[in-house]
């Protein structure tokens, strides 16, 4: 099985090299964002390091792979931290067809969905600028259960700074539930601070409990 990694690997790895010219081959360098957007050998070095492909989300059917994404995350992950009326509610509020729709036409947010190897899409993640604070808002990552804890939050946070550091922007802000101690312990090693406590009422009745954490460079 190493075998056949090492030889695909190699594969795709030369493939990279005919088809860029701004990385050469050398799957070490990344190209910076504004050319990666254009360039299809970043699909090639991904699958080399074994990570994920980033794919900002364009369509309607990219739209409900998020929507499904998210519904299916939310009740498995959150239902040790929140109601079920209450994920239901805030799936309906921020992660409905509609919603999502209206972020990415009205609010600025830019989705992306992350899809591994063998095709299959394995979580998202969406941001929204925020150039009065020189920030870049990161308002959802999720991964689905068997996908976390194999660098691909971390992979995330890589590409999120490119797109910030692109747009001219300082620092990357999040929340995150406070009793949700792996995601906070993850946003820590990855290079996140606790900025701030934070209760926010989000309508009928339901509070979110969060610290925001923030990460500069
Ligand atoms: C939070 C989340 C996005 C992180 O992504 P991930 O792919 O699991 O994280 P990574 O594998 O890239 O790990 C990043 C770092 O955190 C560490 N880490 C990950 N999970 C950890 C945990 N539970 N405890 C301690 N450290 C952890 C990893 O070891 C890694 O550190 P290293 O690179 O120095 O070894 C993902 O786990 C997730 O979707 N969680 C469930 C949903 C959620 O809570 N989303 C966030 C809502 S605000």
């Amino acid at each position: 099985m190493v075998k056949d990694k090492r030889q695909n690997t190699k594969t795709k790895i030369e493939i990279a090299g005919r088809v860029c010219r701004f990385c050469m081959g050398m799957f070490d360098f990344r190209p910076p964002l504004r050319y990666a957007r254009n360039c299809p050998s970043v699909l090639y070095i991904s699958y080399a390091r074994g990570l994920m492909r980033i794919i900002e989300v364009k369509n309607q059917e990219q739209i409900k792979i998020v929507v499904s994404l998210a519904d299916e995350i939310w009740h498995e992950y959150y239902s040790k931290l929140l109601s079920q009326a209450q994920i239901n509610y805030m799936l309906e509020n921020f992660q409905s067809l509609s919603a999502v729709n209206r972020q990415i036409k009205d609010e600025n947010y830019h989705y992306f969905l992350l899809q591994d190897n063998g095709g299959s899409f394995e979580g998202f993640f969406a941001v929204v600028p925020q150039p009065q604070e020189e920030n870049l808002f990161l308002s959802k990552i999720y991964i689905r259960k068997d996908s976390r804890a194999k660098g691909y939050g971390r992979q995330s946070v890589s590409y999120i700074k490119d797109f910030a550091k692109n747009a001219a922007l300082k620092s990357i802000t999040l929340t995150v539930n406070r009793e949700n101690t792996d995601s906070i312990k993850a946003y820590e090693k990855i290079g996140f601070k606790i900025a701030e406590t934070m209760d926010t009422q989000i309508g009928q009745g339901f509070v979110m409990n969060d610290y925001k954490m923030k990460l500069g460079f």
